[in-house]
């Protein structure tokens, strides 16, 4: 697909850099005129300036590696940096990433970001814009995570509630094939409306816009000024209409990545998202200011593409670090009870699965061929048993007070057990215990297939179908004794 401007990106030339006014140049004979310009004011011998590569990311969402639940296509920057070295061993390229690559807020989310945000850097990224999630944590741990890690952050519109000023960096200027390229980052405040930190206030994207363009346009004259903004599709459109020196836009808070190239008032923009399993992918040649042959693709991060050894080390090294680390979740007072699990209601707690073996003996058979039953081991295989983001799904109630804690070890409330279907089994018990031994007091609710996708989704299972997966852990009403 060609992209032929019909302008030039300049007002006065000065053949030491353009004005960042744009007139449009309708006649061919003037275009050629502006040509012969060029040529003849060149000062030096011309430098080589190859086409522009740009790869970019956005809803990394902490995938430095996949959770490896299933096989199929999936991801994470350990498969990224294996395939970016491959299509651009020398890392000409400009790497972007346009937001939301921290996974959460919670303490061990943060020691994790600063292990992404190496990573990021060991892939050559230029800048990492700020997201929605980004921006969910407080303006001190930001601050901190920018100056421990010095990971190319930027945000033009996020700012000091305060004092209004910037808190990181605006915008970068880096080079690629010669040409000064200005890199500016943006936050959509409607996507940050009710999760904002603490300490943080948004700027409107057209405000902190204007402000910035002029002044990266007097200090720097860019060759190419690229906008990464965490923003939906229909803002990314207006903002090219309203600002003609952004060459190129590069969205992120999308449902799914491009389907095409999109030129909206000569502007490219293009969008990508999914958890780090898409890699967006622009080239183009850059003639004085103006893109031609600007051709995309959206690049699925299969799994046949082997994990960087790099990256998988960094993620061992937080691993291990999270490991030996007090977290907030380790303490059941500050514990979150907004489960995963369904039923219990309050003093409902956990029991493990040992204590329903005795009257469900059939139940607890089936259980225990299933690989239910030994969920955990899975884990321990990996040296995952202590990252909260694994052990939420393989053991039962974590993060309830009653729950899986990291203390425990292997000793207790692993696996997904009978309770992280049917919910915490106390009253169940005792009621059933001191009453007439073929009832139960407390009923268990029924089930279905929704309590089965709280665990089975996205990238950590297989696609869930009822009918094929209910049948292999199928067990039900029996005689239930002692
Ligand atoms: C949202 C819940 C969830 C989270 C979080 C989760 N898992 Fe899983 N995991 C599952 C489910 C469900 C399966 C079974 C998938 C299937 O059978 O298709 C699974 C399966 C696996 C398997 C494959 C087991 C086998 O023998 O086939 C591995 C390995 C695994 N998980 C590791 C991890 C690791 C490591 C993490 C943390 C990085 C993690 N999981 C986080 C739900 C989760
Ligand atoms: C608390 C999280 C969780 C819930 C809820 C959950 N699963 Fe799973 N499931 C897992 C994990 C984790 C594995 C993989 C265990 C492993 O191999 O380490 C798994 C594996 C499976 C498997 C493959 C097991 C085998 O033996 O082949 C099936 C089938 C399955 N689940 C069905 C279901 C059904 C049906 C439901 C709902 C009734 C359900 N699961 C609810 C976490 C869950
Ligand atoms: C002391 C015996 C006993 C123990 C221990 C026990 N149950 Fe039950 N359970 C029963 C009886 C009796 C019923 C009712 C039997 C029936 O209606 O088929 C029942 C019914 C159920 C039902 C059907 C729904 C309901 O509540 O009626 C589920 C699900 C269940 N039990 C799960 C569990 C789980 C999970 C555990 C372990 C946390 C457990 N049970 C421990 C005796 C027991
Ligand atoms: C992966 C989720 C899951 C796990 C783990 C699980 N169950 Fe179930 N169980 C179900 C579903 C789904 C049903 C069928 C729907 C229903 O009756 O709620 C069921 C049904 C039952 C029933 C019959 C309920 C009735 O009214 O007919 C009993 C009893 C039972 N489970 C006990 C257990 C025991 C004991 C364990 C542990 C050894 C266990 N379950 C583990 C999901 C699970």
């Amino acid at each position: 697909m060609h992209l032929l401007r019909s302008y030039f990106k300049t007002g006065e030339r000065d053949c030491t850099g353009y004005s960042p006014k744009r007139y449009r140049v309708q006649s061919i004979a003037f275009t050629l005129l502006f040509t012969v310009l060029i040529t003849s004011c060149e000062k030096k011998p011309e430098v080589p300036q190859g086409p522009l590569q740009i790869y970019f990311t956005a809803d990394v969402n902490g995938r430095l590696e996949p959770c490896g639940c299933f096989t199929g296509q999936y991801g994470g920057l350990t498969r990224i940096d294996t395939w970016l070295d491959y299509r651009d061993p020398t890392a000409a390229s400009l790497r972007l990433d346009v937001g939301d690559a921290l996974k959460g807020t919670a303490d061990y989310d943060l020691i994790h970001y600063e292990h992404l945000a190496k990573g990021f850097q060991h892939l050559n990224y230029q800048a990492l814009n700020v997201g929605a999630r980004e921006a969910s944590l407080s303006l001190a741990e930001l601050k901190e995570i920018a100056a421990k890690t010095g990971a190319p952050l930027i945000s033009a519109n996020l700012v000091d509630d305060q004092t209004g000023t910037p808190v990181l960096p605006p915008y970068r200027m880096v080079e690629s094939q010669n040409r000064k390229v200005a890199v500016i980052g943006l936050v959509d405040p409607a996507s940050v409306t009710n999760t904002l930190g603490e300490g943080l206030a948004v700027q409107a994207m057209e405000t902190s816009l204007t402000n910035l363009l002029s002044k990266i346009a007097t200090e720097h004259s860019p060759d190419l000024t690229i906008l990464l903004a965490f923003t939906d599709e229909a803002k990314l459109r207006s903002l090219a209409q309203q600002f003609y020196e952004l060459d190129i836009i590069l969205g992120g808070d999308v449902p799914q990545p491009s389907q095409e190239l999109i030129i909206e008032n000569e502007s490219v923009i293009l969008f990508t998202t999914n958890e780090a399993r898409a890699v967006g992918d622009l080239k183009f040649e850059l003639t004085g200011r103006q893109i031609t042959k600007p051709a995309f693709d959206i690049h699925l991060m299969q799994e046949t593409i082997p994990q960087s050894p790099a990256i998988l080390a960094l993620s061992k090294s937080y691993r291990d670090l999270v490991r030996t680390t007090k977290l907030d979740i380790d303490d059941p007072a500050s514990a979150d009870n907004e489960a995963i699990i369904p039923g219990g209601g309050f003093g409902h707690s956990y029991v493990g699965s040992e204590s329903c073996a005795a009257c469900h003996p059939k139940a607890t058979a089936a259980w225990k061929k299933s690989r239910h039953a030994h969920a955990f081991s899975t884990l321990t295989k990996s040296s995952t048993d202590a990252d909260p983001n694994c052990i939420v799904c393989h053991t039962v109630g974590f993060g309830e007070v009653s729950g899986y804690r990291r203390e425990f070890g292997a000793d207790k409330l692993t696996n997904v057990g009978c309770e992280s279907c049917h919910g915490p089994g106390s009253e169940h018990v005792t009621q059933r215990a001191l009453g007439d031994p073929t009832k139960v007091t407390f009923q268990f609710r029924p089930l279905g297939a929704s309590d089965c996708t709280k665990c089975h989704h996205g990238e950590f299972s297989r696609p869930f179908k009822w009918d094929e997966f209910w049948p292999l852990i199928q067990h039900g009403k029996e005689a239930a004794m002692p």
